[in-house]
C-alpha cells in the first residue's frame, strides 16, 4: 500500500546530523516547501516537489492532498504517565483554594489517591481506560510515547499496569516504550516501612519486569518524602543490572540531588529540574544526560518557577520537552500545549521546541534510527496541521491545529469524540 501526500507547503523534516540536536542545531528544522512525501509498506520512500509528481493510477495507491499545510513528524512524548485511572478534581480545586501539591500529599491524598483507583480496576478496564487517554493523545499528533507505570505500586498492581502498556502498544495506533516506575512514592501499606517498599521494588517487581521483558527503562520520583537519593540510586543499579535504561524524576519540587544522581549513573535523561542551577547543569551536560522539560505540570499547579530551558540550550544541553500527562500534576495530552508553554514561559523559539518534542525525544528514548524526523527509510508517521506556518504549531494554544495523523503509512481514524471522564 503506497500512500502519497501532495502539496505540502511546509514540510519540516527536522533531517540532520544523527544523535541529539543541541545549541544552533535545534533551530534548524530543513523545511522544504512545495513537496510530497511517498510513503510505502510504513516507511517514507519518496521526497520530492510536488510537480514531479505522476500518479501512477495503481489500484493500491491512495493521494492526499494537503493544500499548502504544515506537515511534520509524528510528536514523540518522551514522559507519560498515561495509564491511571480517574482524575484528581478535588485536589485541583483544593490547590486553587491553598493547599501544596506537597500537602496534599502528605495527608495521603495525591499519587496514593490515584493508586487505590487504579489498583480497583482489573486489566481489561484499565485497558479501556487507559486507550481513551491514548486516543487524546493521538488526536494531538503524538504518534510515539513513553509510559510509565507507577500507579500500581504492589507487585501485582504495576505488572497490570505494564501488561496494559504491552497490549496497547500491540494495537498499534502508537510505538509506546514502557518504563518501571514502582518507585513513584510510598504506598500506604508501607508508610512506616520504607526500607520494606525498596527492598520489594528491587527484589521482587524488578526481577518480574524483567523476566516478563515488560519495561525498557526505570525511573525514580526522587523528591523530598518520596525517594532519598540513596534509595534511589540503589534501585537504578538494580534496574541496571537487569538491563534496564534509566530516567530520573529530578529536582521537580526541591533541589535534592536527583539531577547530579542522574549525571553520576550517566542516565538516558533527567526530568522536571525546575529547581536546578548552573552546575547542575553543567553536570548533565557533561554526562550527555537529556533534560526532559515538563512545563504542563508548572502551569497545572500553577507554580511560577518553569526549568532554565534558555540557558540549558545556551550551554549545549539536548532540551526534550513532554507533556508528563498524568491526573495529578498535568493532565494534558497535548505536546502543542507543551510547545506553547515551552516558547512563552522558557523562552525556547517554535523551532527549538518541535526539535524538542521530535528528534531529540526520539534520541532519548533511543528511537531516532526509525522515528523522530521524516527521511527516507525511516517510519511514515507524520502530522499535517492546519496551518501554512510551523509557527503557528504553539502560536495558537487552547485549540488543535492537528488535522491528520499518518502513522506507519496508515492514516489513523481519531475516533476521539470527547472522552466521558
Ligand atoms: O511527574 N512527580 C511525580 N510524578 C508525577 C505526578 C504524578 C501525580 O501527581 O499523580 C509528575 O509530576
Ligand atoms: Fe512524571
Amino acid at each position: 500500500m503506497r500512500l502519497i501526500l501532495t502539496n505540502i507547503g511546509q514540510l519540516v523534516t527536522l533531517a540532520g546530523a544523527k544523535g541529539p540536536r543541541v545549541g544552533d542545531q535545534m533551530r534548524s528544522l530543513s523545511i522544504l516547501e512545495d513537496v510530497a512525501v511517498v510513503c510505502e509498506n510504513g516507511k517514507i520512500v519518496e521526497i520530492l516537489p510536488s510537480g514531479n509528481l505522476r500518479p501512477t493510477f495503481r489500484s493500491k495507491e491512495a493521494y492526499v492532498d494537503v493544500a499548502g499545510r504544515v506537515v511534520t513528524p509524528g510528536l514523540i512524548d518522551a514522559h507519560t504517565h498515561l495509564v491511571f485511572a480517574g482524575t484528581r478534581i478535588e485536589e485541583y480545586e483544593m490547590r486553587i483554594l491553598g493547599s501544596s501539591y506537597s500537602e496534599i500529599a502528605a495527608l495521603g491524598g495525591g499519587i496514593r489517591s490515584t493508586v487505590r483507583r487504579t489498583q480497583a480496576l482489573d486489566e481489561d478496564e484499565l485497558l479501556d481506560e487507559s486507550r481513551q487517554h491514548l486516543e487524546m493523545m493521538l488526536a494531538c499528533g503524538t504518534t510515539t510515547a513513553e509510559v510509565k507505570s507507577g500507579y500500581g505500586l504492589s507487585k501485582k498492581d504495576e505488572l497490570k499496569i505494564l501488561r496494559v502498556v504491552r497490549r496497547l502498544a500491540e494495537e498499534a495506533r502508537a510505538d509506546l516504550v514502557p518504563t518501571f516506575l514502582g518507585a513513584h512514592e510510598i504506598p500506604d501499606e508501607y508508610r512506616s516501612d520504607r526500607d520494606g517498599y525498596v527492598r520489594l521494588v528491587i527484589e521482587e517487581m524488578l526481577p518480574a519486569v524483567s523476566a516478563e521483558g515488560l519495561a525498557r527503562y526505570c525511573d525514580v520520583f526522587c523528591e523530598e518524602r518520596v525517594f532519598s537519593l540513596e534509595e534511589a540510586r540503589a534501585i537504578l543499579l538494580a534496574a541496571r543490572s537487569y538491563g534496564l535504561g534509566l530516567r530520573l524524576h529530578a529536582d521537580q519540587l526541591t533541589l535534592s540531588g536527583g539531577a547530579a544522581l542522574a549525571a553520576e549513573l550517566r542516565a538516558a535523561t533527567a526530568d522536571h529540574l525546575e529547581q536546578i542551577g548552573e552546575s547542575e547543569m553543567t553536570l548533565l551536560r557533561d554526562a550527555e544526560v537529556m533534560p526532559v522539560l515538563l512545563p504542563g505540570s508548572v502551569f497545572h499547579l500553577g507554580l511560577k518557577k518553569y526549568p532554565l530551558a534558555r540557558r540549558m540550550i545556551d550551554l549545549g544541553l539536548a532540551v526534550v520537552i513532554a507533556t508528563d500527562f498524568n491526573p495529578g500534576s498535568s493532565p494534558t495530552p497535548s505536546l502543542p500545549m507543551v510547545m506553547s508553554l515551552a516558547c512563552t514561559q522558557m523562552q525556547m523559539t517554535p523551532a527549538e521546541a518541535l526539535t524538542a518534542c521530535t528528534i531529540n525525544a526520539a534520541c532519548s528514548l533511543g528511537m531516532e534510527d526509525s522515528v523522530g524526523s521524516i527521511e527516507v527509510g525511516k517510519q511514515a508517521d507524520l502530522v499535517v496541521f492546519n496551518c501554512t506556518d510551523y509557527r503557528q504549531i504553539p502560536y495558537f494554544f487552547g485549540m488543535n491545529l492537528v488535522r491528520m495523523v499518518i502513522k506507519r503509512g496508515k492514516v489513523l481514524d481519531l475516533a476521539f469524540d470527547g472522552k466521558r471522564i
